[in-house]
């Protein structure tokens, strides 16, 4: 099978020094692309700015913003034949202007105008859509609700409030909730041994 994932935050510049992002490390998607991998998949991993090695057998294309991110999954997924794992922690606005100049604080008023990113998951086209859900509260509702709106064959859920789950961690608590409604809980594993187990689903759509 082919595999698309993305992996990590995206920086969104409001000038040269200066962006909004978050504290993703890309530890999850990484772990995607090393386990599809592994089992002889072809894996394209588009990457935002992490401090990771590629993993063996990977193809990666690194991006900085969410909208460099959506061209390159465009690309990647061609016509469509492959499963998208999005893992990336895109940031859902960007600065309405990047300023060609580092701003000075007399030119900043306290008001930084924004637009809205792009949705990659929700709008690109392709056999099989797996999605990640980060939430700090309602997490079965919301991950319900983003199976069906981005239309998905599942969602991992993580409550990153918890210990050891989520950003930066090594390991992760999920649930997979599917899009049959099916639900199950995970206990808490390495994200390697997470990720065997969402290309194991994947396997499962062929
Ligand atoms: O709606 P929310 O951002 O919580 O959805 C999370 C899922 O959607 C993740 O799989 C994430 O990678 C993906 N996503 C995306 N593009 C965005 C926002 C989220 O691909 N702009």
């Amino acid at each position: 099978m082919r595999f698309v994932v993305t992996a990590g935050p995206t920086r969104e510049y409001l000038d040269p020094v200066r962006f909004l992002s978050n504290p993703s490390t890309g530890k999850m998607g990484f772990a995607v692309a090393r386990a599809a991998a592994e089992r002889g998949h072809e894996v394209v991993l588009v990457a935002g700015p992490v401090g990771l090695g590629t993993p063996k057998g990977v193809v990666r294309i690194d991006v900085t913003s969410a909208r460099q991110m959506f061209a390159a999954v465009k690309e990647s997924l061609g016509d469509g034949d492959c499963v998208f794992v999005a893992t990336a922690a895109v940031a859902d606005w960007r600065p309405v202007k990047c300023a060609a100049q580092k701003l000075k604080k007399s030119q900043m008023s306290g008001t930084i105008r924004l637009a809205r990113n792009p949705d990659i998951l929700k709008s690109v086209k392709c056999r099989h859509k797996i999605g990640f859900a980060a939430e700090t509260c309602d997490l079965m509702r919301e991950a319900a609700r983003k199976c069906h709106e981005k239309g998905l064959e599942m969602v991992v859920a993580n409550d990153v409030t918890q210990k050891n789950a989520g950003f930066g961690s090594d390991t992760n608590k999920v649930v997979f909730v599917k899009k049959n409604g099916d639900v199950e809980a995970l206990r808490m594993m390495g994200k390697l041994a997470v990720a065997r187990r969402i290309v194991r689903f994947a396997e499962g759509l062929a």
